[in-house]
């Protein structure tokens, strides 16, 4: 039980890696506010709780929305007191294919919601935190937050954002006792490869070979690296970008 008594605040969590956080932090203790715009999906993750379901909230709200996060936010301090730490998932592939043919609506898409909803994220959970003098935060960027990933510009340029964000973040906040690290998935097993990259033999042939371990990695995997970051064993580590992808980016 490392998160025994801790209050989680979780983003994408009707689906893959979020899912994953949002089942993994409950099983370890922690009261769990699991947020998505996923209305069924996150229903679906509330009936399959059963038990530990008195310890899981859920909120349909997009991350594009500032407003509707900061309420979310407020609503769980409201309610527990505090707010002890947050793993930002809420995530898209968006647009796909070289540059110059790429739709400029769908680039700033992407933009919203991968890099300004990380940001309204973290704007609030910091608010959230700074009074409290303590907290963890770990945003899911990507193996395209660290090199360049073919056909994905947007996505690539987001990621790395949110990096930049993670790091900037842990120097203005590591006086004030809040950790803010980054996770960098490789190609990993959920709902958004599997309609994507992996939709065809050869894509998911493809982007397996990418990774020297030759496989995708799991949701649980990443699950796993986000309980070490937002937990008590992490608390020397801050501004980390912690590469969980099968060696991926050490080729
Ligand atoms: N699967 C991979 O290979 C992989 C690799 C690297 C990074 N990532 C990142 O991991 C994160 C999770 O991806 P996943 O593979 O679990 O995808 P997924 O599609 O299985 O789950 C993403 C969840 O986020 C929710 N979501 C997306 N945008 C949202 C928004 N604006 N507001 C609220 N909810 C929103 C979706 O409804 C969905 O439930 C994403 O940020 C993704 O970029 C995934």
């Amino acid at each position: 039980m490392k998160l025994e008594g801790k209050i989680a605040y979780v983003t994408g969590a009707a689906s893959g890696i979020g899912e994953a956080v949002a089942t993994r932090f409950l099983a370890e203790g922690a009261v769990v506010a699991a947020i998505d715009r996923d209305a069924e999906r996150l229903s679906a993750l509330a009936e399959a709780h059963g038990a530990a379901g008195e310890r899981l909230s859920t909120t349909v709200l997009d991350v594009v929305d500032e407003e509707a996060v900061a309420a979310s936010l407020d609503a769980l301090v409201a309610a527990h007191g505090r707010v002890d730490c947050a793993v930002n998932c809420a995530g898209i592939l968006g647009p796909t294919g070289p540059l110059h043919e790429t739709d400029t609506a769908a680039y700033r898409a992407l933009m919203a919601n991968n890099l300004d909803g990380i940001f309204h994220c973290l704007k609030h959970q910091l608010r959230c935190m700074h009074p409290q003098g303590r907290g963890s935060i770990v945003n899911i960027a990507s193996a395209a937050g660290i090199v360049g990933f073919p056909s994905a510009a947007a996505y690539t340029a987001a990621k790395h954002g949110v990096v930049g964000l993670t790091r900037t973040c842990a120097i203005d906040y590591a006086e004030q006792g809040i950790r803010v690290n980054a996770i960098a998935p490789g190609g990993i097993d959920t709902p958004l490869i599997r309609a994507t990259t992996c939709a065809t033999p050869e894509g998911q042939a493809m982007i397996e070979s990418m990774h020297p371990v030759k496989r995708l990695g799991t949701a649980e995997e990443i699950a796993s690296a986000a309980l070490f970051l937002a937990g008590d064993e992490a608390s020397f580590i801050t501004g980390a970008v912690l590469a969980v992808d099968g060696g991926w980016t050490t080729w």
